[in-house]
């Protein structure tokens, strides 16, 4: 089986970019896709700002970055995929959208393309189905922001072979991440155990049992979370966490995973969190400031 050195990204998003970004400095030619110009410059820039971070805090040589840099193409062209070794998937939490596009480079890859979806939530052997090479077929599954979160969960479907999932276990080292292996059930591990947390926060906050800075600061001081768990909600994104909470919901039946009517409200508002510039907090002001939400007092 020929080694892996090229690596195409589908969707050049908050994910996809930091998936590039880190296949990139690790040394495989990456080939990133988005459907836009427009898309793919916010995804070059968001890897841009990052490099650039890391050069700061001296984590990364300025000819690494270049060089990282030198191996990264974008395109819009779902063609310019065909001769990737491995190509992993991140567009949005939608089955039909992300069968399509299977379907589409399963037609044109070679059968020794290796497929890999970073779905949170959706099942792989789905989509493995809509391809001829579902033994080919693995998830491997980021955090945000990917170039900082050492972890990647590989996930085996019922008909990922064992040689798949070892190439992918062995890819995931290559980045310089920690591989853990998960079953093919929605949320794999982590989303699992954070998802109904997340969603308990926001159910705490909106039974007014404290407000969305003592909540945040709780988790923070009281337990050594990074980041308390509404802005964590506004960091992965609001939008994204109702979907995966949905597709959650619709594995398990367990209220659980059920997204309270707050949460729902604020995305119905437009409040998908920092991409969108507000959620639980204003992000306009330095430093974001918990936003009134019309909840009682
Ligand atoms: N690229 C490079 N460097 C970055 C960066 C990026 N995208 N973002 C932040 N940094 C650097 C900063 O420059 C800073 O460097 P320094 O420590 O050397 O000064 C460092 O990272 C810390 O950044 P900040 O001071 O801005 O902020 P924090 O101290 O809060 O750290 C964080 C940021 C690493 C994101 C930290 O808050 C954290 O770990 N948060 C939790 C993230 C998390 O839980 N992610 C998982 C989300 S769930 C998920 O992704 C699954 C999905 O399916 C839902």
């Amino acid at each position: 089986m020929a080694a892996i050195t090229t690596v195409g990204i589908l969707g050049c998003g908050l994910m996809g970019s930091g998936i590039a970004q880190v296949a990139a400095t690790a040394g495989f030619q990456t080939v990133a896709r988005d459907v836009s110009e427009t898309l793919l410059e916010k995804g070059r820039a968001a890897i841009r700002k990052s490099l650039e971070k890391l050069v700061e805090k001296a984590k990364l040589e300025p000819a690494s970055r270049d060089a990282a840099l030198g191996r990264l193409e974008l395109v819009t062209e779902l063609a310019a995929l065909r001769n990737c070794d491995l190509i992993i998937e991140a567009v949005t939490e939608d089955l039909e959208l992300k069968n399509r596009l299977w379907r589409e480079l399963d037609g044109l890859c070679p059968p020794s393309t290796i497929f890999a979806s970073n779905t949170s939530s959706l099942s792989i052997a789905e989509m493995a189905a809509a391809t001829s090479r579902a033994d080919r077929f693995v998830g491997l599954h980021f955090f945000n922001p990917v170039p900082l979160m050492p972890l990647v969960e590989v996930v085996r479907s019922v008909r990922t072979s064992v040689e798949t999932f070892d190439r992918a276990v062995e890819f995931s080292r290559r980045l310089g991440k920690e591989p853990i292996a998960a079953l093919d059930r929605s949320g794999f591990i982590v989303n699992l155990l954070l998802i109904p947390y997340l969603l308990d926060a926001v159910r705490a906050l909106e039974h007014g049992v404290a407000s969305i800075h003592d909540i945040d600061r709780g988790m923070q001081l009281g337990c050594g979370h990074p980041m308390g768990p509404l802005t964590l909600l506004d960091f992965v994104g609001l939008d994204t966490t109702v979907r995966i909470a949905e597709i959650m919901f619709d594995e398990y039946r367990e209220p659980r995973y059920a997204a309270p009517p707050l949460l729902r409200r604020m995305v119905a508002a437009g409040l998908h969190g920092r991409k969108s510039g507000g959620g639980f907090y204003d992000y306009s002001v330095d430093p974001p400031t918990p936003r009134d939400l019309g909840l009682a007092r």
